[in-house]
């Protein structure tokens, strides 16, 4: 039996310069903004667990569906001996592909939630005692020195997660990505799909609240790490559909004026009644968009599976 492994290469305070820099950016421009990799505390994570259980969050079931379906495809095409997988969270439906994977020998979750990640990582290696589980608490956005382990290499980025990048950080990640890969190494990816409004605007405002809970967890994040005062009822949640940029950006809105103390940033942050500060965007994607986004990497696109009603797409490329 191999021994699992946790290894760290973020800072174990979060208070550390990253998030004071992103907190200090993202309130003193206008209009206001946070970047999204804060919301996954373990709260966080486990808020985001809730979301993919709702009626109105399809993603999740419309990609476990296609990976169910076509796990023995991906693991002819790529015979990967190690999988890679970036923002891993639960790892939930990544045991499908474990299972028809039937040459792997290690698997290497990547997550910056080092509680959901470790859980799962423990989980995974109880199931499977022949497979070496590294799991790397990391930022996936940042330069990433993964383990030693036998090739071919599949790296998997799953739940739509690439949506929640900026245009311009999409393509330094898909860089970032190539720069991991051997040529014959793949990229399996989870792409959501531009489809109808409405179906869109409640996957990320539903009925039950969960989804407003999540993005206010940011602001219970920094309260914490940073000795911020933010009232969490006093911000609406709202989901607003881009249709020229094709994306859904997350946002919360300031029910009044207020000002918000941050301590450890010695800052003062005034709000206007009803001003919105922008928490994530999630793009939604077309198989052109895709390719041409993979390809302007250097990875070329060999399979495109969509779940049967065209939700979600997986798809499959290769490093030349
Ligand atoms: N892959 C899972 C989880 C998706 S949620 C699924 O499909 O259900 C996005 C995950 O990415 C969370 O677990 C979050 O902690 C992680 N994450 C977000 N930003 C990250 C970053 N910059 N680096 C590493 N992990 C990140
Ligand atoms: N990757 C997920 C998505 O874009 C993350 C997500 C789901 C999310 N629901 C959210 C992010 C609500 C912020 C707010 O679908």
């Amino acid at each position: 039996m191999s021994p699992y492994r946790l290894t760290r290469t973020l800072p174990e305070d979060t208070t550390g310069a990253a998030l004071r820099a992103d907190v200090l950016a993202g309130l003193t421009s206008t209009p206001k903004w946070l970047p999204p990799k804060w919301f996954y505390d373990a709260r966080g994570s486990e808020l985001f667990e809730e979301i993919t259980a709702l009626p109105e969050y399809y993603p999740t079931r419309a990609e476990r569906e296609i990976l169910i379906e076509r796990a023995g495809e991906i693991a002819a095409a790529t015979g990967a001996r190690t999988l890679v997988e970036l923002g891993s969270g639960s790892s939930e439906k990544t045991r499908h592909l474990l299972d028809a994977l039937t040459a792997l020998e290690a698997y290497v979750p990547v997550d910056v939630s080092g509680s959901a990640l470790d859980q799962a990582g423990r989980a995974i290696t109880a199931e499977r005692p022949e497979l070496e589980v590294h799991a790397l608490i990391a930022d996936f956005t940042a330069r990433m020195a993964l383990p030693e382990t036998p090739g071919p290499r599949l790296v998997a980025f799953l739940g739509g997660t690439l949506g929640n990048l900026l245009p311009a950080e999409r393509a330094a990640f898909l860089s970032s990505v190539r720069a991991l890969l051997s040529p014959g190494d793949g990229l399996l990816l989870g792409t959501d799909l531009v489809k109808d409004e409405g179906v869109l605007v409640r996957a990320y405002d539903d009925a039950a609240g969960v989804t407003a809970a999540f993005d206010k967890n940011v602001l219970a994040v920094v309260n914490r790490e940073l000795g911020a005062d933010f009232a969490l009822d006093a911000f609406d949640h709202l989901a607003v559909w881009d249709a020229e940029r094709e994306w859904i950006e997350m946002r919360l809105r300031s029910r009044t004026a207020q000002t918000v103390k941050i301590q450890a940033l010695d800052l003062a942050v005034d709000f206007a009644a009803g001003e919105e500060l922008r928490t994530e965007v999630s793009a939604k994607f077309r198989r052109e968009g895709v390719r041409d986004e993979l390809a302007a990497a250097e990875l070329e696109l060999t399979h495109w599976w969509t779940d049967a009603e065209d939700r979600f797409a997986l798809s499959l490329s290769k490093a030349r």
